[in-house]
């Protein structure tokens, strides 16, 4: 299983909520990497999705501890998909042993963790590989990825070219478990 994340040099990875910087670029990946995928996410991920719908053609996994809480924007936003003759599912779990479950029957290099800061950080002891996408944005998060370099249980990998987008700079990195 991996996560897919986007990060500053701090490993910052959003504020008030939102994402820390939206590189269309990065998103571009993000959607053709998860294309067709299993995506495990938390309910304030979903949330934060527009309209509360679940990512399309994609197996959506969401932890939610309490089920009063789920939206049924989002609910209706799956079924409407479906109708449509997509492949959007949206399963929702209590737990990470739930949410393992629900990944089981799916090929593990199609299973991508998504965010938000609370599920990277549960999830990443059940991950072998992170693809990063580290930028030089210099706003102040107030959420972060645990921070690979200094764990000593990650290293890099892969380190793409310098990318640039409206001045910030941002290059895809690949990160396995030692
Ligand atoms: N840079 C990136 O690549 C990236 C990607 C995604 C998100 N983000 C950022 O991450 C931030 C959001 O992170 P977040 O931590 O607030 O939200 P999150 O991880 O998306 O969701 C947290 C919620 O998941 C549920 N949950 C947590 N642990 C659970 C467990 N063990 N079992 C069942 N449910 C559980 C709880 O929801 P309930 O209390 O509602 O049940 C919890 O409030 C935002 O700033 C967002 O922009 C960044």
């Amino acid at each position: 299983m991996k996560e897919i994340v986007n990060v500053s040099k701090q490993w910052g990875i959003g504020k008030n909520g939102d994402l820390l910087i939206n590189i269309p670029g990065d998103m571009k990946f993000f959607r053709e990497t998860t294309k067709d995928a299993v995506v495990i996410m938390g309910s304030t991920t979903l949330e934060s999705f527009p309209g509360m719908a679940p990512l399309k053609n994609r197996i959506n996994i969401v932890l939610i501890d309490d089920p009063a809480k789920i939206k049924k924007e989002s609910v209706e936003a799956a079924e409407a998909d479906k109708k449509a003759g997509k492949k959007t599912e949206l399963i929702f779990v209590r737990s990470i042993e739930e949410a393992l479950k629900a990944a089981e029957p799916y090929p593990d290099e199609n299973v991508f963790v998504i965010g938000g800061a609370t599920i990277y950080r549960i999830m990443l002891p059940y991950c072998d590989t992170c693809l990063v996408t580290i930028n030089d944005c210099k706003d102040k998060p107030d959420v972060y990825y645990p921070n690979l370099e200094e764990s000593g249980e990650w290293e890099m990998t892969e380190e793409g070219p310098e990318n640039e987008w409206e001045g910030i700079h941002y290059r895809f990195t690949t990160w396995k478990r030692k």
